[in-house]
């Protein structure tokens, strides 16, 4: 389990997140929502300490982030993946190159270790023909398929993905959050995924941090939304007439009720 508490960022004169807590559950799909611009990818940074927030506290396990020594901090670091926003590969290397770069940063295993494990991260997200190829040779989705096994390599406790469906269509986003999810169960990781799709949001999202001008303003589960009286909630979520009469709906439907007998 990861918690924030009270988390102060402030870049210059400007306050970017304001008192934030929340609980990122273990062996979960937590999510992270807002629109753009309301801290999300901020947050992620000072979670992962690659930021550090003026005011808060970054509990890993009980244990906080912000307190620990350079050798503790290294160690967590090493648990934890990132997929980053915009993928960030490494565009001279190849797919296989890109995955084998942490085993070659972080391990002394042997060519044939790292070997066998890229291999199996590869399958492991259905990326079986793509080994060689550069990622200007392969599409958007597999891109993020490279992303994710380059991600979860050192077998981390802990995954982090800032907005995995950015540049996708509709279907590809589906099975790319479906993977997180079924990783996340697999190997029994605390995820966070940061996103403003709201077909993530009910498809993945076990638990549901929304923040609202780097405030938090709602936390809960997906079947929360669906009865959440938070109107910035439900403007953000239910963004258009069709989605609002559809969250309605499905309200009266677990109230019992369905048009028909109105
Ligand atoms: N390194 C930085 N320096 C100054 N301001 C920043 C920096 N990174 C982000 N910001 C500002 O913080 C706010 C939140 O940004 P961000 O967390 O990237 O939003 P999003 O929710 O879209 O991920 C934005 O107003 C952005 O301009
Ligand atoms: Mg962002």
């Amino acid at each position: 389990m990861i918690e924030i508490k009270n988390i102060k960022k402030i870049f210059g004169d400007r306050t970017i997140l304001d008192d934030i807590s929340a609980v990122m559950e273990a062996g979960k799909c937590n999510l992270i929502i807002g629109t753009s611009g309301s801290g999300k990818t901020v947050l992620t940074k000072c979670m992962v300490g690659l930021f550090r927030p003026e005011e808060g506290e970054i509990h890993y396990d009980n244990k906080d982030m912000l307190q620990m020594n350079n050798d503790d901090r290294k160690l967590l670091r090493q648990q934890i993946g990132m997929l980053f926003q915009g993928t960030a590969l490494f565009d001279s290397m190849t797919v296989e190159q890109n995955v084998l770069f942490p085993l070659d940063m972080f391990t002394n295993w042997s060519v044939a270790e790292k070997r066998k494990r890229v291999n199996e991260v590869l399958d492991r997200v259905n990326l079986k023909d793509a080994h060689k190829r550069y990622p200007s040779e392969i599409s958007g989705g597999m891109k993020k398929r490279v992303g994710i096994a380059r991600a979860i390599v050192l077998n981390p406790k802990y995954l982090f993905c800032d907005e995995p469906n950015s540049g996708l269509d509709p279907q590809t986003s589906l099975v790319i959050d479906k993977l997180i999810k079924e990783i996340t169960v697999e190997f029994n990781i605390t995820t966070i995924v940061v996103t403003h799709d709201m077909n993530s949001v009910m498809e993945i999202g076990d638990h549901i941090v929304y923040l609202h001008q780097g405030r938090k303003q709602w936390e809960g589960s997906n079947k929360d939304i669906i009865f959440s009286k938070d109107e910035l909630l439900n403007k953000f979520i239910f963004a258009s007439e069709f989605l609002q009469d559809a969250k309605e709906m499905r309200m009266m439907e677990m109230n019992g009720l369905n048009k028909k007998s109105l």
